[in-house]
């Protein structure tokens, strides 16, 4: 009984605290999915960065499509389920546990997320201080203040940091 309880303590613990630094975990529909891939339209071999991969499904569409995807995912069981799912796909995929915001990220030509709006100023910021080259932001759900998207799509916006 004390493990039933220490599990669900632990399970609890991993979903809430991500709290403090992000969006709780909420996973993009299918058709989303398949949208955000579409308006970000990159080429094979090139890589998708998602900030906040949930269960990796995002990670596992990208991979189909012939992209390298890393994802970051700070709730440790996500991050796990994402790795466990994502391992056929060895060298395509990496799964990152760890708080993004404060990750230096690697080279991408496109970004994927669904944060909530209280962070989308802060991620502008951030893709602008990261100085990636050229690169597409896919939104699920939530605009960047002060930006114009370069395309919408059920629901899905396209921005593009052109330098
Ligand atoms: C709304 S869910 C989206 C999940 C997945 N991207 C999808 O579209 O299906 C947001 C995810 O971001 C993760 N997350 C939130 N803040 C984070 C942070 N600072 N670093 C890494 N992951 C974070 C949450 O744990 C959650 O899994």
């Amino acid at each position: 009984m004390i493990w039933l309880a220490l599990i669900g303590l632990v399970v609890l613990f991993s979903f809430s605290f991500v709290l403090l630094f992000g969006a709780p975990y909420v996973p993009t529909l299918t058709p989303q999915v398949e949208v955000a891939l579409e308006l970000v339209n990159l080429k094979p071999g090139e890589t998708l960065l998602e900030l906040g991969c949930g269960d990796g499904k995002v990670l596992i569409a990208a991979a189909q499509t012939g992209l390298h995807a890393v994802g970051y995912e700070l709730n440790p069981l996500l991050a796990f389920v994402a790795w466990a799912r994502t391992r056929r796909f060895k060298g395509a995929v990496r799964v990152v546990c760890g708080n993004f915001w404060t990750k230096q990220w690697p080279e991408a030509s496109g970004i994927f997320t669904f944060l909530h709006p209280r962070f989308m100023k802060k991620l502008d910021k951030k893709i602008v201080q990261s100085n990636m080259q050229n690169v597409k932001l896919v939104s699920f759900a939530f605009a960047v203040p002060g930006r114009t998207p370069t395309r919408e799509k059920k629901g899905v916006l396209l921005y593009d940091y052109a330098d």
